[in-house]
């Protein structure tokens, strides 16, 4: 700051109103900065006098995607190869929610590639939707490596983002795909046997969960009741 150097210079006072100003503003656009990195990181209390800066908060994917960046928050950046941020359509009525990459997704940076995203696809098509039509997520958005589970601090790092995507598009339902996703979305400690088959709601947006489609591969025979859920989706479908 360079507002000490000039506050006694003759006929300064121009200058120091303009410095003056001009650090305000920087200091605002810091202060603002700073607030938008902690209400994405899940500060919850914004004081209302701050609410014309929590508007400026990220609200588009891409804004969340530039936020993100290359994101160093946790120990999965060490050994990932691309960052899975998700995709599709912005204004989907139906968003997916997976667990995180596996091997594929890695290495393409895209969710649900692998043998899991091919039963994936004939579920969307059950829905009577396509691909393109829906947005695909997961809460992690980095691949643990050997596909472990997914660790707290990793879930708490990363999941602020998944909630924002959720806001940014407001979908009509979200469909949970397997234990965690549901358990992150629900704040359950349930299994998924036990959450499926039922709505439940994430910030007043309807849940349906169902299983893993990972999990519909090795147990081919719940593919039915994977069926049902998705019946219970599309009655909820305007
Ligand atoms: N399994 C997931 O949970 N997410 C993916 O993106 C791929 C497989
Ligand atoms: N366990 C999971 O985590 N997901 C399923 O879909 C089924 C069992």
């Amino acid at each position: 700051m360079s507002f000490g150097n000039h506050r006694r210079k003759a006929n300064g006072d121009d200058e120091v109103e303009r410095l003056v100003r001009r650090d305000l503003a920087d200091l605002a656009a810091s202060l603002r900065q700073h607030l938008s990195y902690q209400a994405l990181m899940g500060l919850e209390w914004l004081p209302s006098e701050l609410i014309p800066i929590s508007q400026a908060l990220p609200e588009t994917l891409d804004d969340i995607r530039v936020s993100l960046g290359e994101c160093t928050r946790c120990r999965l950046h060490s050994s990932r190869t691309h960052i899975v941020f998700g995709e599709g359509n912005p204004s989907a009525t139906i968003v997916l929610v997976g667990e995180g990459p596996g091997r594929d997704e890695d290495r393409l940076g895209r969710p649900f590639v692998g043998a899991a995203g091919k039963l994936l696809d004939r579920i969307i098509a059950a829905m009577g939707r396509g691909r393109e039509e829906v947005y695909i997520c997961n809460v992690i958005k980095c691949r643990p490596p050997k596909n472990r589970d997914p660790q707290p601090e990793e879930v708490e790092s990363c999941g602020p983002f998944l909630r924002h995507q959720l806001r940014a598009i407001r979908p009509q339902v979200i469909l949970a795909l397997g234990s965690f996703a549901a358990q992150f979305l629900l704040s359950s400690q349930q299994p998924i046997s036990k959450l499926r088959n039922r709505v439940h709601q994430f910030e007043g947006i309807p849940v349906v969960p169902t299983y893993h489609p990972a999990y519909l591969l090795r147990n081919p025979l719940q593919k039915r009741q994977a069926w049902k859920d998705v019946q219970l989706l599309r009655s909820l479908l305007e």
